[in-house]
């Protein structure tokens, strides 16, 4: 058991990975009231939404605001419950809790926080609703489910028994985005993501640039147009069609909310004195990087964010490096776009799993 106000990474972890809290206020004489919310964390707050789930009274009758607005505290408990009781866990936070009203400063972003986590958020009106704003001044944590081990290590995450399939399935390339950012909080998930990727020897031999700024994806997008012209030229394509394929392009790298530069990173890789073996341990890494952007694809989908895969980096990787002043140690290889898709994408079949299982036996 252990009380601050500040979460652990473990305890930062199991709060991204539950996905409803028990809120508790009381009245001014001490009538205690709980009920269950959505929420997220921004790295300093626990926020709700007053969202639009039917409620019998109007958000300022709403029993939790008016204990709010008398006392101005609240606690807030997120669990896991299994039958595994190895896998057991809880964190409580306490502290001071506030209504943020709408064009206060933070809602937006607070908004944008809570619709990263739940979809269903993207089709209410939360910018015009107020949030309830809890700032804790103590948290305590009990349970393996946030224990780092004795070793040090994090306690490991009970993913086991989700329904992974409609994930795998859901995520698909999307071209094209709304002009709505992207919260840090979510990009940092898609690189926690990562991090838990395999890769040879556990070396993890990938680096990621995250932009969010509109010079250096102008800047990477004219660098990388220049190039790609060149390229096409030199093909013998028609120079209108080279016109149209640039801006397509460079549209596409201007215009996303985001971007994730994947990189390969082999400084630490084994080394070997005959090329094949060398070639190998590459191809691992290079394998592995691709684990890793699936991680990060995913990760972004189960947030309702959506996600394109660009390879040209892979055919001019020393143009994107000079474009963003990036280390040599960095190999560029995908460019991974983020945002809120503007339009379904056409979508090609995927092959059958009889297509693809060639024996089985
Ligand atoms: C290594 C790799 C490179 C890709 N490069 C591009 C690309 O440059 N441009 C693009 O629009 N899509 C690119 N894609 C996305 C594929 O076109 C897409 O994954 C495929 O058509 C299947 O569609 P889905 O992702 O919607 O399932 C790439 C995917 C991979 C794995």
């Amino acid at each position: 058991m252990s009380a601050r106000a500040q979460l652990t990474e473990a305890e930062a972890a199991f709060v991204a990975g539950q996905r409803v809290a028990r809120l508790a206020t009381s009245d001014a004489s001490g009538r205690p009231h709980v009920v269950p919310v959505c929420y997220a964390w921004d790295g300093a707050r626990f926020v709700t939404p007053l969202d639009e789930k039917p409620k019998r009274v109007p958000d300022a009758a709403l029993r939790r605001v008016r204990n709010i607005e008398a006392r101005h505290e609240a606690a807030l408990v997120i669990d896991h419950y299994e039958d595994d009781w190895s896998r057991l866990g809880y964190l409580l936070a306490e502290g001071s809790a506030d209504m943020l009203p709408p064009g206060a400063p933070d809602h937006a972003e607070l908004v944008a926080l809570l619709r990263a986590r739940y979809p269903q958020y993207q089709a209410m009106a939360l910018e015009i609703r107020p949030l309830l704003v809890l700032t804790p001044q103590r948290i305590t944590s009990w349970g393996p489910a946030l224990a780092p081990d004795a070793a040090g290590r994090e306690a490991e995450p009970s993913g086991r028994g989700l329904d992974f399939l409609p994930l795998a399935r859901g995520r698909r390339s999307v071209r094209t985005f709304q002009p709505r950012p992207v919260p840090r909080a979510a990009l940092e998930a898609m690189i926690e993501a990562a991090r838990w990727a395999p890769s040879p020897h556990g070396r993890q031999p990938w680096r990621f640039v995250v932009l969010t700024q509109d010079a250096p994806k102008q800047a990477l997008a004219d660098a990388m147009g220049a190039d790609w012209r060149r390229t096409l030229e030199m093909d013998g394509q028609e120079q209108a069609i080279i016109q149209l394929r640039l801006d397509k392009s460079h549209e596409r790298i201007r215009t996303a909310p985001a971007l994730i530069l994947a990189c390969l990173y082999l400084a630490e890789l084994d080394q070997y004195p005959d090329a094949d073996r060398q070639r190998a341990e590459e191809i691992m890494a290079i394998q592995s990087l691709g684990a890793a952007i699936q991680n990060m694809l995913l990760a972004a989908y189960a947030q309702g964010l959506d996600t394109g895969w660009m390879c040209a980096p892979l055919f001019t990787p020393e143009t994107v490096r000079a474009a963003l002043a990036l280390d040599e140690a960095l190999i560029p290889h995908a460019l991974i776009p983020v945002g809120y898709e503007a339009r379904p994408p056409k979508r090609r079949l995927h092959r059958t799993i009889g297509d693809l299982i060639v024996r089985f036996e």
